[in-house]
């Protein structure tokens, strides 16, 4: 192993740059060769690669996004795009990539690894925490709590005016930032991928709850799920009582990452290029328990039923402090 390469691909999440400047450093402090690629699998296609060191990373630890962007790339889907990547791999002499994204993201690096035997390290880097074979996922944290901001804010208006707010946050198709901002935030209801629990149900609840005396709620929504401006006419229609939504939106993917994401991306990033140098390849490095561990790809992008199981939990007890 002398020379590497790395990418940030998908949505950005914050403490990718935070990873990035581990990767680097941890390359120069092992005396391997480093390059970035711009632009994530698309820049893979196009040899957009630039030559990086220790300095290069200088001040981006605590910056959101990525320095070296991002993209959701439709070629590299393909066979002839990976071709043309693994190509420009071969013509820059890399020995080692690290591709720091989700799991569309390792679905292609596995297919590289398959097609072209490429020692290839994948670092979870997504806000919507949606990876097997880790706790977190680089970003999640911020968003959740950047989330938590923004519904504690809307919360003063709430009470101010004693309505309903239907609030939407991101997360694809999973209920992580939904159930774990839900319980954070003190909302009276969440509603998320795999729930039974429906509008309906919803809107039943309310009307008790204004029976015993309950005057405002704050309900999240995943965007994986229903779009809050419609579940807020359903409501509204349903119970009579005035409702407002609110749709969160990007805000949640940026900004700078907070202390538990930069010691994330810190120590991930540092194990990817430790799983290189020791010849692991098409594996993911994921963190569970605190202990770091090299995880084959394909379980990445398998649905985790611990980790629902115990967002389902929370779920339950949100509800509960919710009374
Ligand atoms: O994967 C992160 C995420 O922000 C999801 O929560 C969201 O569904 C999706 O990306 C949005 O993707 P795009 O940036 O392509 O609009």
């Amino acid at each position: 192993m002398k020379r590497i390469a790395v990418l940030t691909s998908g949505g950005d999440a914050p403490g990718m740059n935070a990873c990035l400047r581990s990767v680097i450093r941890c390359a120069v402090y092992n005396k391997l060769e480093a390059y970035g690629v711009l632009y994530g699998y698309e820049g893979l296609i196009k040899g957009d690669f630039v030559k990086m060191n220790a300095r290069s990373v200088s001040n981006i630890l605590s910056k959101g996004g990525t320095i070296l962007k991002t993209a959701r790339s439709k070629s590299f889907r393909t066979k002839e795009g990976r071709i043309k990547a693994y190509k420009f791999l071969r013509k820059h002499k890399i020995d080692g990539l690290i591709v720091i994204g989700g799991n569309g993201s390792f679905r292609g690096a596995h297919e590289l690894y398959k097609e072209h035997g490429i020692n290839i390290i994948g670092v979870p880097g997504t806000i919507d925490n949606d990876v097997s074979g880790t706790d977190y996922t680089i970003g999640a944290s911020t968003a959740l709590n950047t989330a938590l901001g923004a519904i504690d804010k809307i919360r003063d208006t709430v009470t101010s005016m004693e309505r309903i707010y239907i609030i939407e946050v991101m997360g694809r198709k999973e209920p992580f930032i939904a159930i774990r901002v839900g319980l954070a935030g003190g909302a009276e209801d969440v509603l998320f991928p795999f729930t039974e629990y429906n509008i309906d149900d919803m809107c039943d609840d309310i009307k008790k709850g204004r029976a015993k005396g309950k005057v405002s709620w704050i309900i999240v929504v995943s965007e994986g799920v229903a779009k809050a401006p419609e579940v807020a006419d359903i409501i509204g229609r349903n119970t009579g009582y005035e409702v407002r939504s609110v749709v969160l939106g990007y805000i949640q993917r940026g900004g700078s990452p907070d202390a538990f994401d930069r010691i994330l991306a810190s120590r991930m990033g540092a194990a990817s290029v430790e799983a290189l140098i020791k010849g692991e390849t098409d594996k993911m490095v994921g963190i569970e328990s605190h202990q770091v561990r090299f995880i084959s790809m394909e379980r990445a992008f398998e649905t985790d039923d611990k980790k629902l199981k115990l967002e389902r939990e929370l779920y339950k007890l949100t509800r509960v402090l919710a009374i």
